[in-house]
């Protein structure tokens, strides 16, 4: 068995990416700048968007961070994306899901630019990739094809089983996963929670993807020898005996599946690392775009 090792990946990628900035600096050139925007006091939302800014700073980017409160209405987000869209100093910007009930994300999304859209959520992003385009992929999808591509994991062929069909994660991976290239041209099955005998389904799988977000939910009776695992599930598990009162756990049930994989990424330090290196590099793209 081969771990997939996200945080070792995402620290080349980080450096690769540092590089480049060094080199912009050099030149006497802007360097990329991310904003993000976070709508309430979600715990996980803030850690992840801290982890965001923080990256930012390790790869030499300007990152600008907008807490709005949970009570923010619908129209004043939208006059905030209004602003970041029009303020030329800002190459890319994000807004942090889940958001307040009252507000229509759907709507929110399909206010950012797309130019300035790193995160690779509105339409016409999601369509150009949909089409093999140049675009922004999502950043977690784009993460997991590029540990894959770094470990020369083979797709070819193969039947890649996803599991969820979120619009971050789920829907694009399965989209990835049956485009013509490397790393793609695999079968595609997209299962969820509608998806009867499963067990069925997995066990056939030589890729399985699982973005489901239930602790330990893919157990060693499930898959077969030497599958691939890529587990993008990071619940918060409450554990008094951690520091912080909890514990990340994926939807696999690692020490058992691990035994039969072939490659395995761990919870954490697979693929949470690596979505916050593609956001960096989404965010160096479009500064470069803007450059031509
Ligand atoms: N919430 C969970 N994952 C993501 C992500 O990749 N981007 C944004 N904006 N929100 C998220």
């Amino acid at each position: 068995m081969q771990l997939l090792d996200g945080k070792k990946i995402s620290e080349e990628i980080k450096n690769e990416i540092a590089a480049e900035v060094q080199k912009m600096k050099e030149n006497g050139e802007k360097v990329p700048h991310l904003a993000a925007v976070i709508v309430g006091n979600d715990g996980a939302s803030l850690t992840y968007v801290g982890s965001k800014v923080k990256a930012c700073e390790r790869v030499g980017f300007e990152s600008t961070l907008v807490k709005l409160p949970s009570t923010t209405s619908e129209t004043e987000l939208l006059k905030k994306i209004k602003e970041l869209n029009e303020d030329d100093a800002i190459d890319g910007f994000i807004v942090q899901l889940p958001l307040p009930d009252q507000i229509d994300t759907q709507k929110v999304l399909m206010a950012i630019d797309p130019s300035k859209d790193v995160d690779g959520f509105h339409p016409e992003n999601f369509g150009k990739m949909a089409l093999d385009m140049s675009t922004f992929i999502p950043a977690t999808p784009f993460g997991i094809l590029e540990l894959l591509e770094r470990y020369n994991v083979e797709t070819k062929g193969k039947h890649t089983v996803v599991i969820g069909r979120s619009h971050i994660v789920g829907r694009p991976m399965s989209i990835l996963m049956g485009r013509k290239g490397f790393p793609g041209n695999s079968t595609v099955t997209l299962t969820h929670s509608h998806t009867k005998n499963i067990t069925q389904i997995t066990s056939q799988a030589d890729i399985i993807i699982t973005a489901l977000g239930v602790p330990n939910y893919l157990k060693a009776e499930m898959v077969k020898d030497d599958v691939v695992i890529i587990d993008v599930g990071i619940t918060r598990v409450a554990d008094e005996k951690s520091d912080k009162g909890y514990v990340i756990t994926g939807d696999v049930d690692f020490d058992n599946v691990s035994k039969k994989a072939s490659f395995i990424t761990p919870v954490p330090g697979g693929v949470g690392p690596m979505t916050i290196a593609m956001l960096m590099k989404n965010t160096l793209l479009a500064r470069e775009q803007k450059r031509l």
